[in-house]
């Protein structure tokens, strides 16, 4: 059985920001209000009179992580895109990224896991690999939520909360275990639980109504806006957090101060500060970048990888552990070296 590994890693950001002051042109919200509930300062948003969308913002982030891998585009064996918010209805928004990176005729997968979209990634990726079918796998994360918000008052407490952005990581073979250190995915734990399903969803165009997908009235009451019922999101993210991520290190038989670097998914500081406190991990050893980019949603976490290396806080030969927990409701931990 072959290990597998993080081969690099890349991320972009759309170049227009959007300050809490900029959102309380559109909406009746404030600077405090949004710092204080979330940490959020701004957040990346794409002109919105432009037609880019998770593909095109795909494409820079792919590029920076095959180059930090080292890796051509044309050793890519399969794509797997994630993202809650497509190009298009279908197909699939990993068939236009393919289609913009360039390399026609290989697999790509979309998957639809939101916030821990990129660990159920991780963990096809790692499944992949370690069978051996393939060698390179591309993994996205992408977002451009800001077309699908309700920007306005009504749609606040959802609007203030997304950002757009994208993350990449290669996934290759790992090292062989008995390197010192060696770089490899040691394990990714994932849960579902779809009795909460409607507590952060967006019902509209949807085949679950009599008649038509979608239709006017529908439309009209804003059906195809994101509803969230954010208590309930956040007590059971401040539960089931913790509890992957220890489920996480019992696997590997690792203990928490054992690990470097947290880097977790990016829905609120709130939470993350809650999940630190609750397993006493020091805020020095959390690398979070909400403030500036907001929930980017699939992307938060490569996003994250990216943002540490930068940063000089992700080095070889770190323990690194990462957790989430969104919309499904899904969450999910991995435990690798870097
Ligand atoms: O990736 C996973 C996805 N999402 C999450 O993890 C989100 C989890 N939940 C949360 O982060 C929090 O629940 C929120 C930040 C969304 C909301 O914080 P909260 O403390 O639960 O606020 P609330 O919804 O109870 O709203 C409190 C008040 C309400 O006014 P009243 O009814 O008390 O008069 C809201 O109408 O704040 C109002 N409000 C706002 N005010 C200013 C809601 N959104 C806003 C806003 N600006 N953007």
């Amino acid at each position: 059985m072959n290990y597998s590994r993080i081969l690099g890693v890349g991320s972009y950001v759309p170049p227009n920001v959007w300050t809490n002051q900029d959102l309380g042109r559109l909406m009746e919200t404030s600077d405090e209000w949004i710092q204080q509930r979330t940490g959020i300062r701004q957040r990346h948003w794409v002109d919105l009179n432009s037609e880019t969308c998770s593909s095109d913002l795909a494409v820079p982030a792919a590029e920076k992580a095959l180059k930090a891998a080292g890796v051509r585009k044309e050793e890519i064996d399969l794509i797997i895109f994630a993202t809650l918010s497509p190009d298009h209805e279908f197909p699939g928004t990993g068939c236009f990224f393919q289609e913009k990176l360039g390399v026609p005729g290989i697999p790509a997968l979309d998957i639809r896991q939101q916030c821990t979209g990129f660990l159920y990634g991780l963990s096809i990726a790692d499944q992949f690999i370690k069978t051996g079918m393939y060698k390179k796998i591309l993994l996205v994360g992408a977002e451009v939520h800001s077309k699908g918000l309700e920007r306005t008052t009504h749609g606040r407490d959802v609007a203030v909360l997304f950002g757009d952005g994208a993350g990449a990581a290669v996934i290759g073979v790992g090292e062989e275990p008995r390197i010192p250190k060696a770089s490899q995915i040691f394990s990714t734990h994932l849960h579902a639980d779809g009795r909460f399903a409607k507590e952060l969803w967006v019902p509209e165009p949807g085949n679950a109504h009599s008649g038509d997908r979608l239709t006017p009235e529908r439309l009209k009451d804003g059906g195809h806006f994101p509803k969230m019922n954010g208590k309930t999101v956040f007590m059971h993210a401040v539960k089931k957090m913790p509890e992957v991520l220890i489920e996480s290190l019992k696997a590997n038989e690792v203990r928490l101060e054992d690990v470097d670097l947290f880097v977790f998914h990016q829905a609120n500081l709130r939470i993350n500060e809650m999940v630190a406190q609750q397993l006493g991990i020091p805020a020095e050893k959390i690398f979070n970048t909400i403030d500036r980019f907001g929930n980017t949603t699939a992307a938060t976490i490569p996003i994250g990888l990216d943002e540490a290396i930068q940063a000089g806080k992700l080095k070889p030969g770190m323990l690194v552990a990462t957790a989430a927990f969104g919309s499904g409701f899904t969450w999910a931990s991995a435990l690798f070296r870097w």
